[in-house]
């Protein structure tokens, strides 16, 4: 595992789109694997003006959701389908013809899940996996104690995480779904990069329990420890607990 200290979180953003960059010019269809949440807003900007200056083509780029809500309908303004056409399809110029994410609306949720997996492995599987990180040490929303070797399924997410998610919904933590439908750690653990950003003093415990925790399923993000190729990128102030 690598780990990057950098100054502040544009500086993190600018570093991780400039690694998709290199990696489009090298595979230009590349699978991005995308995650929803304030941490990756700067990535996507990044990303977004490099684009938009001409310095990486990402029209042929295919990009792949880490999680959804279960129950919200896909045109809601939060169903994280809606955040990532908002936040980063259309800012990049991809169609929705270009995505692959879970159906949080299907009648069977279990069937949808499975159905996720195989087409994540059909598409060749992800190229680069963006993560970020909960408060607890979550990624995805494998909430603390989920099996390292999960597969994609529904998830109840914790009382933190819904009030940290409250936030996205009027700050009414009752309007916050109780379901997720997540890939699992196994399925996250197939990519072949992870790139995990956390900024902030909050994200400070769970990025050492991350980085020199023992790989345990009470911090699902020690898993990237058993990742051959994964990489923390870090602000100062999430870093101010690393010894
Ligand atoms: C969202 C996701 C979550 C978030 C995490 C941190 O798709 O997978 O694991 O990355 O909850 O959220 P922020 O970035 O809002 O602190």
């Amino acid at each position: 595992m690598e780990v990057v200290i950098v100054p502040q979180a544009a500086a993190g953003g600018e570093l991780i789109a400039e690694a998709m960059a290199q990696l489009l010019r090298r595979k230009p269809d590349a699978l991005l694997g995308v995650a929803t949440g304030s941490t990756p807003l700067p990535i996507y900007q990044a990303l977004t003006a490099k684009v938009r200056s001409g310095a990486v083509d990402i029209s042929e780029a295919r990009i792949a959701q880490l999680d959804e809500y279960v129950g919200l309908p896909a045109d809601h303004p939060e169903s994280y389908r809606s955040v990532l056409r908002r936040e980063v399809l259309e800012p990049l110029g991809i169609g929705m013809d270009a995505f692959l994410g879970p159906d949080g609306t299907a009648e069977d949720i279990q069937a949808a899940c499975e159905a996720y997996d195989r087409a994540l492995a059909e598409a060749g599987g992800v190229d680069l996996q963006l993560l970020g990180i909960g408060t607890d040490g979550h990624i995805g929303f494998n909430e603390p104690c989920s099996s390292l070797a999960s597969r994609t399924r529904i998830k109840t997410l914790t009382e933190q995480t819904r009030i940290d998610n409250a936030r996205f919904f009027d700050g009414d933590i009752e309007q916050v779904p109780h379901h997720v439908i997540t890939q699992g750690i196994g399925t996250i653990l197939e990519a072949r990069h992870l790139v995990l950003l956390a900024t902030g003093e909050g994200k400070a415990d769970a990025v050492a329990a991350t980085v020199e925790g023992p790989v345990a399923a009470v911090c699902p993000a020690s898993a990237l420890q058993l990742h051959p190729h994964a990489t923390v990128i870090v602000d100062e102030a999430a870093a101010s607990k690393l010894k």
